[in-house]
């Protein structure tokens, strides 16, 4: 990572909100990054159709025979494009030492609740179901232990009475989208130090 712009390579396997949120961000001057490539676990995901341009390629899981091998593939297409930051918003799968060591504080998830509490999936519903009063958000680098790396950011949502798991995930994502820009903003910005599994903002440099 130099003085341009960082280059960002996002995972997905779903709606692609979050991808959405970073494109918009971009495009309106709020992020110094640029899209360098999407991947996508699924076929018919929405986020393919939400990439602002960027180049996108579905990467058929069924066409590898394990997970080193598929993350290999997408290693390949992520350096390919010249992926500074490789971020997971919205995919699906676990994500193997083989993508993860190359980009070893290079690669960042979110998720929605407040790590360590509720890690896996339906995390939202998770948190209801626990009878929780608040849970959110966290931006987390991600390492071999599934939503277990290092927080970088987290914000906190408020679970209020008759919620359903739609509505509160509804309301943790508005937060999602805010707390994941501004994690991609102060890598951009290197603003980042970690010691062990604590990360401290500072100034610029
Ligand atoms: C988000 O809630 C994210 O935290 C979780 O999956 C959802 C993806 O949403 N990992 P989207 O695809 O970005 O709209």
């Amino acid at each position: 990572m130099s003085d341009r712009r960082l280059t960002l390579g996002i995972l997905v396997s779903g709606r692609g909100s979050n991808l959405a949120a970073i494109v918009e961000a971009i495009a309106g001057g709020a992020l110094p990054a640029t899209v360098g490539v999407v991947l996508s676990s699924k076929k018919e995901a929405e986020a393919l159709q939400r990439t602002g341009g960027a180049p996108a390629y579905f990467v058929d899981p069924a066409g590898y025979a394990d997970r080193a091998e598929y993350d290999l593939a997408l290693l390949h297409l992520l350096k390919a494009h010249g992926v500074d930051l490789v971020v997971l918003a919205g995919y699906m799968r676990l994500v193997t030492s083989v993508l993860i060591e190359p980009y070893r504080h290079r690669i960042i998830n979110i998720h929605p609740s407040l790590l360590p509490a509720f890690p896996g999936l339906r995390a939202q519903r998770q948190a209801l179901e626990h009878g929780a009063k608040v849970t959110g958000c966290t931006v987390h680098f991600v390492d071999e232990e599934m939503d277990q790396g290092p927080i970088i950011a987290q914000a906190a949502v408020p679970i209020l009475e008759g919620d359903t798991e739609a509505v509160l995930a509804g309301r943790i994502l508005r937060e999602e989208h805010r707390l994941l820009l501004l994690a991609i903003g102060y890598i951009a910005e290197k603003r980042l130090r970690i010691e062990g599994r604590v990360v401290s903002v500072g100034g610029m440099s």
